[in-house]
């Protein structure tokens, strides 16, 4: 089968296709897949590069790439039929999801295995042409769920924040503030993307075009918000501190985040982390399913050119996901 590898950490060439990769076997608990898209993240260039703290102690070479759509095959000696029926993984049955925190194993190949505990069942009214939204799902949604729930506490009434409303976890941020009871969320991205923004249920603020601060600070009579979700963290942390009001919270999204601005200063701090779970698969199902996740994929590229869409995803403006499609 053919997979994506890379032996070094380096640029984007260093991803190559191995044509005649041995298929993988199922072990305990997990399930054979053959993989039809698979979402691409920030994560998979700092991995490829070295420069995530997830590229230590990684074997080489490696996969890459966490989350996935696909058909399960079959399934490893100690998960039976009657097991898999019940949690909806019967073979033949289209799933999507991403690997767990420990599990180091890369996506982009025509077959994976993977534990059943990481994959959830798609609706059978899903056609075959929305299956690349489901590809980018799993670890946008994850996140989006692990930040405006466990991180931010987002509450009802609560005044939001987002940077890069238009991103992949942005995109998820904006509607699942508003469903737990924001009143009101601003997000920024280019003026290219304020449209799309606004589609979701937040006020752009467009920081090509204006001084991003002081348009929050104007919208808000100098008030502030309760919470900042900061997914691009470089140019926006430290100036957001400025714009939380007392008891505020700020939430960047990057792991290896410098939080001691905030903390210095008093203010609370916190980086989501996933929490893997069927539950919280299930919820991203019925948000897609009642259209109140709109996840949108920019761009499809064949897994030939998997270094392309690499360079496009470390331009760092993606909107919302870009995928690769595993069987072109
Ligand atoms: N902690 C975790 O578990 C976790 C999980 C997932 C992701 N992450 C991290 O979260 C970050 C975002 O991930 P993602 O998948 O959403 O990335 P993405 O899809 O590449 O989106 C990046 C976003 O940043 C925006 N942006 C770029 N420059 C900006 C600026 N100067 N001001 C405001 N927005 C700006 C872009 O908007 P424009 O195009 O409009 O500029 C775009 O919306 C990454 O660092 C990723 O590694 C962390």
């Amino acid at each position: 089968m053919r997979e994506i590898l890379f032996d070094r950490f380096g640029g984007p060439d260093v991803l190559t296709i191995r044509p005649e990769s041995p298929r993988p076997e199922a072990g305990e608990g997990e399930v054979l897949v053959e993989v039809a898209y698979a979402g691409l993240n920030p994560l998979d260039h700092k991995i490829r590069d070295g420069s995530s703290g997830r590229a230590e102690g990684l074997e080489l070479p490696a996969g890459t790439g966490r989350e996935m759509v696909g058909t399960v095959l079959s399934a490893g000696p100690d998960l039976d039929e009657a097991e898999l029926a019940s949690r909806g993984l019967a073979p033949g049955t289209r799933v999507f999801g991403m690997r767990g925190p420990q599990d180091q194993r890369g996506v982009m190949a025509e077959v994976i295995a993977i534990s059943a505990d990481d994959l959830a069942p798609i609706p059978d009214s899903v056609p075959e042409e929305n299956l690349p939204c489901w590809a980018g799902l799993a670890l946008a949604g994850l996140t989006a769920i692990a930040t405006v729930r466990d991180a931010a506490g987002i509450r009802e009434g609560h005044t939001v924040l987002i940077h890069g409303g238009s991103g992949g976890v942005g995109q998820l941020l904006i509607p699942m503030a508003l469903e737990a009871g924001a009143a009101r969320v601003w997000a920024t991205g280019r003026a290219a993307n304020a449209e799309r923004i606004r589609e979701l249920g937040a006020d752009p603020i467009a920081y090509d075009e204006v001084d991003w601060q002081q348009a929050l600070r104007e919208a808000t009579d100098g008030e502030g918000v309760d919470v900042v979700l900061d997914t691009h963290y470089f140019s926006t942390f430290e100036p957001s501190l400025e714009l939380l009001r007392p008891g505020g919270i700020v939430v960047p999204l990057p792991s290896l985040a410098d939080l001691s601005p905030a903390r210095d200063r008093g203010i609370r701090a916190a980086i989501p982390a996933i929490v893997p779970g069927r539950d919280r698969l299930d919820h991203l199902v019925q948000g897609m399913r009642s259209g109140i996740y709109p996840l949108e994929v920019s761009q499809v590229f064949p897994l030939a050119q998997i270094a392309d869409a690499h360079r496009v995803l470390e331009e760092g403006h993606t909107r919302g996901k870009l995928v690769i499609d595993v069987r072109a």
